[in-house]
Parts: structure tokens; C-alpha cells; sequence
């Protein structure tokens, strides 16, 4: 039984995930897109997922350049997080004003971010209307300064609140207990 789309997406909407943006070098401009599919995939060797959209331009550079970037966003990056999205309508060039580093497979990395993974092209499988393009980490880099992630979730950016939790109860060392012995009341 086929699933209604917008139920689909109202399902989907209630998973919180931080965000990302993915990149890949382009002609004249880098090009980057807002994702929130990423995952970590394996850990021997290192692999990471991301999945996206066919249609978008993104998807042909990244399978032509067979390397990409991921530079995961913090609380303090919302603009970043909705220029990657194409959320600012005024907005041509999503680089414009920033200045990248370029990773070892020549993928720009934006500034300040909380963690950077630059990823070859390990494998890409079909998705549906999206391919999961599965890449090898060959070089990676985690942002000096300890920030809150930036969260989307129910189609609101958000940040994270900690929750209290008391400390887990130590289980008590088990002792070996003498054997009961009955005294008869005489
Ligand atoms: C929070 C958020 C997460 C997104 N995650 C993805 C994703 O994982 N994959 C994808 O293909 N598009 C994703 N998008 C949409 C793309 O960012 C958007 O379609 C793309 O930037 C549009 O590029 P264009 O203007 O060049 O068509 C996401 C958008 C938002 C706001």
C-alpha cells in the first residue's frame, strides 16, 4: 500500500538531525547544499553517507568530481544552514563573503565549523529520486572551540538543550553469603 507523501514528510519532520553542508568543487565557484542525511556508515574503513536529491547540480558534481566535503554546522552558522538551502532568495553565489579552506581532494570546508570530514567517492547507490553517495574519509578536522550544534527538526532550526540525568545506580557487588543454617528450637 503506497504511503500518502505528506504523511511521509510529517513522519519524517519529527526526526531531529543536525545539519551539514556538503561541497564539492565546481568550474568557477565551489558548490554546496544543505544537508541533513548525513550519517557515519563504517568505522574500518572510515565511510560516510549523505543522500541527495537527483535533480540537483550538486549530485552531477559529485559524481563527476568523485570527491566531496562535509562541514557540520553549528548553532552559529544558521546562515550558513539556509544559504545552502537556497532559502535566500537574494543569495547567487551561497560562497560569496566566505573564505573556505580547500581539503586534501581540493572539496571546500567552511570556517568555524564544529567538525570536517573530506570524503572520495567510495561507492553511490539509488535512492529513489535521491542517490546515497557513500564516501571514504581521507582527511578530517574537529573545530577548536566547543559549540552546540544547529538542529533541524518539525521544519524549525533549533539548538540543543541538555537534560539533566541523574547518574546511573551502581550495581552493588554481589557477596558471597554464607548459607543459612536452621537452628531447631528445642
Ligand atoms: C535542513 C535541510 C536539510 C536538507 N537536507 C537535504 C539532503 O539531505 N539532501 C538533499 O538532496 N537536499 C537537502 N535539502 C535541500 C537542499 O539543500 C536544497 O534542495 C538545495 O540547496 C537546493 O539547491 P538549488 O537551489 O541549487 O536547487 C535540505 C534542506 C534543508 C533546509
Amino acid at each position: 500500500m503506497a504511503v500518502d507523501s505528506q504523511a511521509f514528510k510529517r513522519a519524517m519532520a519529527q526526526f531531529a538531525a543536525g545539519v551539514t553542508v556538503v561541497t564539492t568543487a565546481g568550474g568557477e565557484r565551489p558548490i554546496g547544499l544543505t544537508a541533513n542525511s548525513f550519517t557515519s556508515v563504517s568505522l574500518d574503513p572510515p565511510l560516510v553517507l549523505v543522500c541527495i536529491q537527483a535533480q540537483l547540480h550538486a549530485h552531477q558534481a559529485i559524481q563527476q568530481n568523485k570527491v566531496f566535503a562535509v562541514s557540520l554546522l553549528g548553532a552559529h552558522q544558521l546562515d550558513y544552514g539556509m544559504r545552502f538551502a537556497g532559502l535566500q532568495k537574494d543569495v547567487v553565489d551561497r560562497f560569496a563573503g566566505t573564505v573556505w579552506k580547500t581539503a586534501v581532494t581540493g572539496s571546500p570546508v567552511l570556517p568555524e565549523c564544529l567538525a570536517w570530514f573530506d570524503c572520495e567517492l567510495w561507492n553511490v547507490f539509488p535512492g529513489g529520486d535521491h542517490s546515497i553517495f557513500v564516501g571514504e574519509v581521507v582527511a578530517l578536522g574537529v573545530g577548536e572551540k566547543e559549540s552546540h550544534p544547529l538542529l533541524y527538526h518539525n521544519r524549525l532550526w533549533r539548538r540543543t538543550e541538555a537534560i539533566e540525568a541523574s547518574a546511573p545506580k551502581r550495581a552493588r557487588p554481589m557477596r558471597a553469603r554464607a548459607p543459612k543454617t536452621r537452628t531447631r528450637k528445642r
